[in-house]
């Protein structure tokens, strides 16, 4: 049986993790920074020294391959991948593991000459963690891309994408163009660190992904009246951060109450304006953040959270906007995928859970074109999007080995 080196890729993972390292621990690397872009450059060369034909389209992706040159309908490839860039203060392994491990597969199919009758290629999405527009290389990549957007694409501190893209080489415009032949892609698998605590806690190495959660983003801003902090009565005041705050509190309960067992939600940005403590604030925004796997229940959510922040602006005497700033699907995984997955797994005498990702992925994307899925490995203490995100080494091992498995019988 074919196997992944985990010295070479745990020091491939190292090697990726000094780009953006932060002195007490993990890494901030967002898509398009100065450290993202020296991350890139080292990866094709990661890529080219593995003996695979590299490429970056208009979107920023990076691409190696296997017996491919450019994506055709005539050759449909198995991919896999996952992405380079990281949330601020991030772990190591959140993407970073879907595009090594897919690196050293291809790696380990080259030098050993294992046979596939399907060209095989890894990818690196662009902005995965969506600083500027969620999964905005795989949207590219998938036809799923909102062109009129891009202009106005923006991080929440205002950066636009087109600047940001721009000083990277890019020409954000043309990102559209990135978008693969219907066809070219045959199938795709993603391996990523489970990033919460399922599979740990049920004592389980692998976890075969059912469903990848959807997720709803709104931008809420509350209005109220700047007023002297000391002079004005409490009775007088129209405080748009109480509202901010109020609101952010009951979104929890109603989510908590008339979600499913799955719903989460979270808020993540807040800013008060003018935002010094002796003004009372005239304008409080937040993003409210939530995520469901069934579609039904987070767009019946999203209305019940619509209304709820109605009432506690009426409630308090502010204005309100709602301004909905992104929304995905949930994505079911094929079922084809699922069971060269589960076939991997049986072959190599590994137990495995089906579960649904609560995070989003780029594999959802690739689920509108092609049958796509993902392999989960267990986190440690189910920790992830912060510094001391983890996972064991023999994890990684086993996680690559079931991607190699699966790639080889997608490719067969
Ligand atoms: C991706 O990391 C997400 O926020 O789900
Ligand atoms: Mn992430
Ligand atoms: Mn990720």
């Amino acid at each position: 049986m074919p196997k992944v080196s985990l010295a070479r890729l745990e020091s491939r993972i190292a090697a990726l993790a000094r780009f953006g390292a932060l002195p007490g621990g993990g890494v901030t690397r967002p898509c398009w920074s100065p450290q993202h872009e020296e991350a890139r450059a080292w990866l094709l060369g990661e890529l080219r020294a593995a003996g695979l034909e590299t490429w970056v389209d208009p979107a920023g992706n990076v691409f190696g391959a296997l017996g491919l040159r450019a994506f055709t309908a005539q050759q449909p490839v198995v991919l896999t991948g996952s992405h380079i860039d990281t949330v601020p203060e991030g772990g190591i392994l959140d993407g970073a593991l879907g595009v090594l491990a897919g690196l050293e597969c291809l790696h380990v199919v080259n030098e050993a000459g294992l046979p596939h009758r399907r060209p095989l290629a890894v990818a690196a999405w662009s902005d995965e963690e969506g600083r500027y527009g969620s999964l905005f290389g795989s949207r590219a990549f998938c036809g799923r891309l909102d062109a009129g957007a891009i202009p106005t694409m923006a991080s929440v501190e205002g950066e636009r994408l087109v600047e940001v893209m721009a000083r990277a080489g890019f020409d954000a415009l043309l990102a559209p163009r990135a978008q693969a032949p219907p066809g070219a892609v045959a199938a795709y698998v993603e391996l990523h660190i489970e990033q919460g605590p399922r599979l740990e806690e049920a004592g389980i190495p692998i976890g075969i992904v059912e469903a990848i959660v959807g997720v709803r983003r709104t931008r809420l801003v509350f209005r109220g009246q700047a007023d002297h902090a000391g002079t004005t009565p409490m009775a007088r005041r129209r405080d748009a951060f109480l509202g901010a705050a109020d609101y952010a509190l009951q979104a929890r309960e109603l989510v908590v109450r008339r979600g499913s067992a799955s719903s989460v939600t979270n808020v993540g940005v807040v800013q008060v304006h003018p935002g010094v403590s002796n003004i009372v604030p005239a304008r409080a925004e937040l993003v409210h953040e939530m995520r469901e796997p069934d579609p039904d229940i987070l767009a019946r959510l999203a209305d019940e959270c619509a209304a709820l922040a109605r009432r506690v602006a009426d409630g308090r005497g502010l204005a309100l906007e709602i301004v909905p700033t992104s929304a995905t699907s949930p994505a079911p995984c094929a079922p084809r995928v699922q069971a060269a997955i589960e076939a991997a797994c049986s072959e190599l005498g590994l137990r495995a859970q089906r579960l649904h990702s609560a995070a989003g992925h780029d594999a959802q994307n690739l689920a509108a074109v092609t049958d796509a899925g993902m392999v989960f490995i267990p986190s440690r203490g189910g920790r992830s999007h912060r510094v001391d995100e983890m996972s064991d080494a023999d994890a990684i091992e086993r996680g690559a080995t079931v991607l190699l498995q699966t790639l080889l019988s997608l490719a067969r």
